[in-house]
C-alpha cells in the first residue's frame, strides 16, 4: 500500500516524526510532498525558516519515508496522488474532513495530532526568549 501525506515540515519537530511514523503503519510505502517556500508565502504570509531544499533533505532523510516531492500549488492535490499512485491520503485531524472529496481517488486517513507542539508555538517561543 502506498501512502501520500503533505506539509511544510519547517522547524522538524516531533509531531511531525510521529504522523510520519503513523502514516508508514499503515501501508508500506511513505511518500511526503513537502510545501514550496512560495507556497508558504502565499498561504502564511512569510517564508519558512528551513528552506525547500533542506526541508526536503531533513523529511528523506528518516527511516520511515520512502520518497518525497516538492508541493507547489494546494490545488494540484488529485494529480498528486494520482502520479504517485497513492491508495491512502494521509493528515493531520486540523485537516479533519478537508480532504474528504479525495475519496474517490484513494482512502482518506486523518491522525489526531500530537499536542502541545507546532512549528509556529516553537518560533513564538524562541523569539519571546531571545534577547535582543
Ligand atoms: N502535525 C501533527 N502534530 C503537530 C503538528 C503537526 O500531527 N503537533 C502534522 C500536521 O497535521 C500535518 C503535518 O504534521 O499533517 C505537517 O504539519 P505542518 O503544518 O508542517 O506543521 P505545524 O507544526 O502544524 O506548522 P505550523 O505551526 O506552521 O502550522
Amino acid at each position: 500500500m502506498r501512502i501520500i501525506t503533505f506539509g511544510t515540515f519547517d522547524v522538524f519537530h516531533i509531531g511531525h516524526v510521529n504522523i510520519l511514523e503513523r502514516a508508514k503503519e499503515l501501508g508500506t510505502h511513505l511518500i511526503v510532498g513537502v510545501s514550496s517556500d512560495a507556497l508558504n508565502i502565499s498561504k502564511k504570509g512569510r517564508p519558512p525558516i528551513y528552506n525547500e531544499s533542506d526541508r526536503m533533505k531533513i523529511v528523506e532523510s528518516l527511516h520511515c519515508v520512502d520518497e518525497v516531492f516538492l508541493e507547489e500549488s494546494l490545488e494540484l492535490k488529485g494529480e498528486y496522488i494520482i502520479a504517485h499512485k497513492a491508495d491512502v491520503l494521509v493528515m493531520g485531524d486540523d485537516w479533519a474532513g478537508k480532504f474528504d472529496h479525495y475519496s474517490n481517488l484513494c482512502k482518506v486517513h486523518y491522525f489526531p495530532r500530537t499536542e502541545g507542539i507546532s512549528t509556529t508555538k516553537i518560533i513564538d517561543v524562541v523569539r519571546s526568549t531571545t534577547v535582543s
